[in-house]
């Protein structure tokens, strides 16, 4: 009796959810279910068409809301696939250890899938980085060791510690996600593909900046395969990097000078992800700080999109290859993160004033400077 009343409750609730589904309009696939656990909630993420840039533009502005994955930026995808890459390979089994060296999302990002997959995660960073970073890796169950900013060419440097502690053990593995291959085909197999069927392939340019590359070379390796080499891609550098002069340059790795407040982007080598398909490029630009401040504003003003330093270039980059081809085009980048762990800097006056970038803010939006 009480059975059947569940039964009976049980069926007349699925009437009204499938009622609901019709009138709500529901436009989540069925096919697409409920996922076994948190690695298979990376990726699938929403394509956003940014409303006001577009109209400006006369073009299609798209942005990749990388800031939904369940981490909460574009680095869990990285993140998963040297993890399996690791597994297939033999190198790490059930209870074993992830080493990397990472101040920012790469670590997050592992934590989440070391934690669902019952690894030990141990980071490297260097001592430079804010007690903020320390803490939020800690409480998501990673064991971190902050050590002297040494630079690369040094052994104590964080990336050659981390290598050694992974060695040092039986059953760890160092991802290294600069040269770990695996962070580029993440992005081949997946958020390539995720932007081409979005776009029912009327897509004609990407962009976006490199911090290990994968990113950028893993969509544009996929994009440029799958369209016969008519999508064209650009790479977005900020000040400090030395990618935008290597190109333009045809080659010419310069010494690393100057610096930008861009988290997780910019780089001084060509990284073994981005080597393969830095010829396939079809120019650089160079993104600087003010208009990726003015954008982090404009972002949220116009779209309501709480992004990043590093997502607004990305935006800036859009806008410009929008420009530069003309009305009618469709343009596609990465909204790479949120702004939550920045925005004690980029919603700080004193902050912004103490890198010259107070002035970036337009005056109608100074009203969100709302940090003193
Ligand atoms: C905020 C942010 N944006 C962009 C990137 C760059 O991505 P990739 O390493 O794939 O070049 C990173 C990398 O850590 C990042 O943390």
């Amino acid at each position: 009796m009480f059975r059947q009343s569940i039964r009976r409750f049980g069926t007349t609730a699925l009437r009204a959810a499938e009622a609901s589904t019709t009138s709500y309009n529901v436009r989540v696939s069925k096919a697409q279910g409920f996922t076994n656990g948190l690695t298979e909630a990376i990726g699938n993420t929403p394509l956003i068409r940014l409303k006001k840039l577009s109209e400006e533009t006369g073009c299609n502005i798209l942005g990749k809301a990388e800031f939904q994955n369940p981490g909460g930026s574009v680095k869990d995808r990285a993140a998963l696939f040297v993890v399996e890459d690791a597994e297939r390979k033999g190198l790490l089994k059930p209870g074993g250890t992830v080493v990397e060296g990472t101040a920012g999302n790469t670590g997050i990002g592992l934590a989440h899938v070391c934690r669902s997959k019952g690894y030990k995660l141990v980071i490297y960073m260097p001592n430079t980085q804010s007690q903020g970073k320390i803490d939020l890796l800690r409480l998501l169950g990673a064991e971190v060791y902050p050590v002297p900013a040494v630079a690369f060419d040094n052994p104590q440097n964080y990336n050659h510690q981390a290598r050694r502690h992974a060695e040092s053990l039986d059953n760890a593995v160092w991802t290294n996600q600069f040269d770990n291959t695996a962070n580029r085909q993440a992005h081949i197999e997946t958020t390539g593909p995720e932007i081409w069927a979005q776009t029912n392939g009327q897509i004609d340019a990407f962009t976006c900046a490199t911090g290990t590359g994968g990113t950028l070379a893993g969509i544009t390796r996929y994009l440029k395969t799958v369209s016969d080499g008519k999508v064209k891609s650009f790479l977005a550098d900020p000040p400090g990097s030395v990618l935008h002069s290597y190109i333009q340059s045809g080659g010419n790795l310069v010494e690393r000078t100057g610096s930008s407040i861009t988290e997780g982007i910019g780089q001084g080598r060509v990284t073994d992800n981005l080597q393969p398909d830095i010829g396939l490029l079809d120019g650089s630009l160079n993104i600087p700080d003010e208009k990726s401040i003015e954008m982090v504003y404009r972002c949220l003003d116009e779209e309501g999109l709480y992004l990043g330093a590093s997502s607004a270039l990305n935006v800036v980059a859009a806008q410009e290859v929008a420009k530069k081809l003309g009305r009618g085009n469709t343009v596609v980048t990465i909204l790479c993160d949120g702004a939550y762990r920045y925005a004690d800097r980029l919603f700080s006056n004193t902050w912004l004033q103490s890198k010259g970038l107070r002035g970036a803010v337009p005056k109608h939006l100074e009203r969100y400077v709302v940090l003193p």
